[in-house]
């Protein structure tokens, strides 16, 4: 049997409860034992500064080790085809967790592979970031069923993992997004059905104030994701979406701040926010190792 963790919705309320209890575990016990002498291929075809460091150091830590792979080496779909690319490292490694501008070259590798497939970031869904970043909240608020997410800004692969995430999980999700920018389709409608069973509430608009209005946590992320840098009309079609501290205010008191980073001030978050005592981004940092230590544990223990 093989799992990996291609999108959010493959987890259950109860799994995702598990592994937030693991990486709080694992935060604080040796984990050296758990993964010995399993390898982890890093197939990237974007940049990473958190996703591949966290993923290294967090197999070195259990016991394991990880070897990266950069887009110019392997040529993903150019110098070789992206099946025969899963086939052969199925034969060398025990997992692969990959970063790919299309959601698509996922589903190719997971479809070829005998080993499992982590999503390390694609255009459709970033789930590490958004079980990383519900441990950070659990760990500061104690909960996570009522509270409020509010995203502003871009409807995209962070704010689609993080839907999912919080309606499997009890935690009302709104979001504000410019027209021709929301959540996809049919994330929203998973996003629903998740929702209707966890009792949770979806709310979508286009005004910040109104999104942010009751809220336990404001996210922002990028207006311009990797593979978008020419899409500069983006930078206009967001004016009015900073999260500054004018609009965190309208959030509850004991709002947190949220970001994956890389951040861009002064752009969807103001210098003062970013910087603020309610900003736990380096928090949300820190816990991609954690989290992603008990993902691997859980993945390649069944799979590998
Ligand atoms: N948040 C995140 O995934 O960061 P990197 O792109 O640096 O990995
Ligand atoms: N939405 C961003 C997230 C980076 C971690 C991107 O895809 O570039």
């Amino acid at each position: 049997m093989k799992r990996g963790l291609l999108s959010v919705s493959e987890l259950s309320r109860e799994e995702i409860e598990q592994l937030i209890e693991q990486a709080m575990i694992m935060k604080q016990e040796d984990t050296s034992g758990l993964l010995p002498g399993k390898a982890l291929a890093l197939l990237f075809e974007k940049p990473s500064l958190r996703t591949r460091v966290s993923f290294e150091i967090a197999m070195h830590q259990l016991g394991g080790y990880a070897i990266y792979l950069s887009p110019d080496e392997v040529g993903l779909g150019k110098r070789e085809p992206v099946l025969d690319v899963a086939r052969v490292l199925s034969r060398y490694v025990d997992g692969i967790a990959a970063r790919t501008f299309s959601h698509e070259t996922l589903r190719v590798l997971a479809e070829n592979s005998s080993v499992p497939i982590i999503n390390a970031l694609s255009d459709l869904e970033h789930p590490c970031q958004a079980l990383s970043d519900l441990l950070t909240i659990y760990e500061k608020k104690g909960r996570l069923s009522g509270l409020t997410v509010a995203f502003i800004g871009d409807g995209n692969n962070v704010a689609n993992s993080l839907l999912l995430a919080a309606s499997l999980t009890g935690m009302n999700f709104h979001i504000a997004s410019p027209s021709g920018y929301e959540i996809k389709k049919e994330l929203l409608k998973q996003g629903r059905e998740f929702a209707a069973l966890s009792g949770s509430q979806i709310r979508l608009t286009d005004e910040p104030r109104e999104a942010v209005k009751g809220a336990d946590i404001v996210y922002t992320d990028v207006w311009i994701s990797m593979g978008q840098e020419a899409e500069v009309e983006r930078r206009l079609a967001f004016q009015g979406y900073q999260v500054d501290a004018e609009l965190l205010a309208l959030a509850r008191q004991d709002a947190l701040f949220m970001h994956p980073l890389p951040a861009h001030r002064g752009e969807e978050v103001s210098e003062g926010v970013l910087g603020d005592s309610r900003s736990v981004v380096f928090d949300q940092a820190e816990n991609r190792l954690h989290m992603q230590k008990a993902l691997l544990a859980k993945a390649l223990r069944q799979g590998g």
